[in-house]
């Protein structure tokens, strides 16, 4: 019993929790995922799948994007990443949808499937009938030789090593980060990107591990907050832009682990409607960094402040003007817009793990969830 309980500690880098270590595994996993692909000092993206298939990629009318949970809030943030760097229309799908509803895949469609586990039955359900219809997909999964790596005609891996908790986290962030090596790719060979924009990315893609570590200091801070917001029965995340698909992610890994309901919306949808919600029992979440539509999120802040909702804001280091409307403020390094998913998704996933360890839940494997749903 010793024994094993000491094994398991080992096993967990002396975390409480896999999804703690994986989460602190962050700032090097994406340094392993852009290691030997990003060459910011020669100006140079170099991944063989994408090489050896660059005229599809330039070619493609569209990208298509399947995936499921998490992987499909990476997708989301693909879409915006790709339409911005390479101005190549993008369209992303839950895999469970695409496969039912006889969509429409053209020949000249680039399907992208995401996967952490390469083997959940919808995204290779669907990456077979993308096949079947003559288009060319390609895989971002984490585990090498998985089925869906198998499956595609090509792929770029993620490496983030075995993740073990059945909240996504590192997963999540390296898959940004390929997708976004993969758009950068895409903008230099068609040219939709300056020279020094395409640099200046480069260089700020870099650095992002150590301003992922700046961000993991927050970690006292959630900590703070999540004690006080533990027993609330609904929260709000909102967010635009880049932001709005860290607002769903955000959401979904609360409800994964501490079972408490959330929902994720662009922030400027509350006046259509869920802004009836806000009372001072549901705390919302709200990010609003400085570089993404920053001017709207604050008026969005305020129409929910004079409503007496609860605002726990995530804001760019230094941000004052936040920080006077919200209940709470947790900062994090200032980032491109296009790079600031990297790191607003950090301290969400911090404040999601201490509510739910608070809430005395199963972190690592949550009621009623399998690590990989390999069933329909
Ligand atoms: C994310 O925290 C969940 N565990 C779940 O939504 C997961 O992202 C989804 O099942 C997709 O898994 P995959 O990336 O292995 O395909």
């Amino acid at each position: 019993q010793e024994l094993q309980m000491n094994l398991e500690q080992i096993e967990k880098g002396g975390y409480d929790h896999f999804m703690m270590k994986e989460i602190y595994e962050q700032p090097n996993v994406i340094k392993d995922t852009y290691r030997g692909r990003l060459h910011a000092n020669e100006g140079l993206i170099r991944m063989a799948g994408i090489e050896d298939n660059i005229d599809k990629f330039t070619n493609a009318k569209r990208i298509v994007i399947i995936a499921c949970g998490t992987s499909w809030h990476a997708g989301l943030v693909a879409e915006y990443i790709f339409e911005e760097f390479a101005r190549i229309p993008v369209e992303v799908e839950y895999a469970s949808e695409f496969r039912y509803r006889n969509p429409i895949i053209n020949k000249d469609d680039v399907i992208i499937a995401i996967s952490q586990s390469g083997e959940t039955a919808d995204t290779l359900a669907a990456i077979k009938l993308a096949k079947e219809n003559g288009a060319f997909v390609f895989g971002v999964c984490n585990v090498v030789g998985s089925s869906i790596s198998r499956e595609t005609h090509a792929g770029a891996y993620t490496h983030a090593g075995p993740e073990i908790g059945v909240a996504s986290t590192k997963a999540f962030t390296t898959q940004i980060t390929v997708l976004t090596m993969i758009a950068l790719r895409l903008a230099k060979a068609k040219g939709t990107l300056s020279n020094s924009d395409f640099h200046r990315y480069l260089q700020e893609l870099e650095i992002i591990p150590e301003k992922v570590a700046e961000a993991l200091k927050t970690n006292d801070k959630a900590k703070e907050i999540a004690a006080v917001f533990k027993d609330a029965t609904n929260f709000l995340y909102l967010g635009r832009g880049y932001n709005f698909p860290v607002a769903l992610e955000g959401a979904l890994k609360l409800k994964e682990i501490s079972y408490i309901h959330a929902e994720g919306y662009p922030a400027a949808e509350m006046k259509h409607g869920p802004i009836a919600l806000i009372d001072e029992q549901m705390p919302v979440v709200v990010i609003a960094p400085k570089q993404g539509h920053y001017d709207k999120v604050v008026s969005n802040i305020q129409e929910i402040k004079s409503r007496s909702g609860k605002i726990i804001a995530i804001v760019t280091k230094g941000d004052t003007q936040v920080r006077d409307l919200a209940d709470y403020v947790i900062e994090i390094p200032d980032a491109a817009d296009a790079m600031s998913p990297l790191l607003t998704t950090i301290p969400l996933q911090l404040l999601s793990y201490h509510i739910a360890v608070m809430r005395e839940c199963n972190v690592d494997q949550p009621r009623n969830l399998a690590k990989s749903v390999t069933v329909e």
